[in-house]
């Protein structure tokens, strides 16, 4: 019998699946270092995890769980004991399970003799109880980062590309680079052809006419930085790594290419640790100035420069941090507020309207457009336009208004107050993960935490 206190920490054999994505670097350490300590190389997004806590002072306890497994037949993939995340005397089991049907029998059992149960899982659509599965650590975007739900290089028949060889060989390298892509690793370079840099030429011309006047303050005071410093220029289309290790500095965002397109939830849980996912490739140049994706002139013209400005990034991440763990109905409502904000999002300045969505910084006609007056405005708020549908082939008939960045924060946070789910998170930006609060202990750190920040103002302001 092992001790209730004694820590175990046992990696089961490694589970040999399909899911194991091809082409792994081989220098990635079989083991992460701190957290949980899950091995990469399998796809632990598709483990179920199972939290639960035994009853007190219960001898052979783990053979008893143990048993159950074996019973239905389920595949151990790590098991260890910590201290109970809920109740502070006692200690409990986190236990990955590789996916099998025959999961709910055992859920039922251990339920029996358990003080608790939760259950994080991907396929938490079978079980109401259970709370969706999320990223704890930014290294955990790795594990979704190639469950896309198509590949870059699958056009729709009625692309611009879909008929060219040469451009979807294109398209599949640039999905490559991101597919392989891991946490840590340099966004690779990518040596743009002179069509392509054209294309980025005619947009960038085009666009840069427009933002004097129509894109608000804090695009135009970081555009000229993104000149300065990261290559913006129109004969040369800007490296992913030189724009997001200059983010960095400003905000701590960070870019992520990306293979094809992510669910809402996936997306967003990048924003929670800052974390952007960008495409890489440009559009077809046939039409440089349509493009029925993002491409690269999107998300660099568009969305880039706005995520060097501290109080939009901290937006941003409210929306991500609102999604972690977020039922499926309040993910469509959060990607709306994202796509009436982030993507197409009116602010005011002064008398005037300015444009800070990327959707409108990206297009020469839509920023005009949005701007005429031609369509309704109305002001944000998030439980409103959250349920506010819209079209995504033509352009938008209502655009919502923020008055500031930090005031939609505002908003947001409050909104995301209203999401059904057990637990709080923050972001621990020293160890880029979110921690989940749900138990009194946490609690009272994050309050001896904000303490400490507490004294460091009040110091700071009698020195004032
Ligand atoms: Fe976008």
């Amino acid at each position: 019998m092992m001790s209730a206190r004694e820590a175990i920490l046992i990696e089961t054999s490694e589970e040999k699946t399909s899911d194991t994505p091809q082409g792994s670097p081989p220098d990635v350490p079989k083991l992460m270092p701190g957290g949980n300590y899950i091995r990469i190389g399998r796809d632990s997004a598709k483990s179920t995890y199972l939290l639960f806590a035994p009853p007190e002072e219960e001898v052979g306890v783990l053979a008893k769980y143990l048993n159950i497994f074996k019973k239905y037949d389920i595949n151990l993939l790590h098991i260890e004991s910590r201290p109970s995340t809920k109740m502070p005397d006692l200690y409990e089991f986190m236990v990955e399970c590789a996916p099998s049907r025959n999961l709910g029998g055992a859920i039922e059992d251990i339920k029996q003799f358990s003080q608790y149960l939760q259950v994080i899982s991907r396929d938490y659509r079978d079980n109401a109880d259970t709370v969706p599965w999320f990223p704890r650590r930014i290294r955990d975007l790795d594990r979704f980062a190639n469950q896309i739900l198509s590949y870059g290089s699958e056009l729709d028949s009625d692309h611009p590309g879909f008929t060219d060889p040469v451009y979807r060989a294109r398209r599949k390298y640039f999905a490559d680079i991101a597919y392989n892509y891991r946490h840590g690793q340099k966004l690779p370079y990518v040596e743009y052809t002179k069509e392509e840099v054209n294309t980025w030429r005619q947009v960038f011309r085009q666009l840069k006419t427009l933002y004097p006047s129509h894109a608000c303050k804090e695009h135009n005071h970081v555009f000229p930085l993104l000149e300065e410093n990261c290559g913006y220029r129109e004969d040369n289309i800007p490296q992913l790594e030189d724009v997001s290790n200059f983010l960095r500095d400003c905000t701590g965002f960070t870019l992520r290419p990306v293979a094809g397109l992510l669910s809402s939830r996936d997306f967003l849980a990048g924003l929670a640790f800052r974390v952007f996912h960008s495409t890489q490739y440009i559009r077809h140049p046939s039409k440089p100035f349509y493009t029925p994706e993002p491409d690269v002139c999107h998300e660099l013209l568009g969305h880039a420069p706005l995520f060097a400005d501290p109080d939009f990034a901290q937006f941003s991440q409210e929306i991500g941090l609102a999604s972690l763990g977020a039922p499926d109905d309040y993910i469509e409502k959060l990607a709306t507020c994202f796509w009436f904000t982030v993507e197409f999002g009116l602010c005011r300045e002064g008398d005037d309207l300015k444009a800070y969505g990327a959707g409108l910084l990206s297009s020469y006609g839509e920023l005009q457009y949005s701007l005429e007056g031609k369509s309704e405005y109305r002001a944000f708020e998030p439980a409103k336009t959250a349920i506010q549908k819209y079209p995504i082939t033509e352009y938008q008939p209502i655009y919502y208004i923020a008055e500031t960045f930090e005031d939609a924060k505002e908003k947001m946070i409050k909104y995301a107050a209203t999401i059904p789910r057990p637990f709080g998170v923050r972001y621990n930006a020293y160890t880029q993960s979110v921690e989940v609060l749900d138990s009194k202990p946490q609690i009272q750190r994050l309050v001896s935490n904000i303490g400490s920040e507490m004294s460091i103002l009040i110091d700071s302001l009698k020195k004032l």
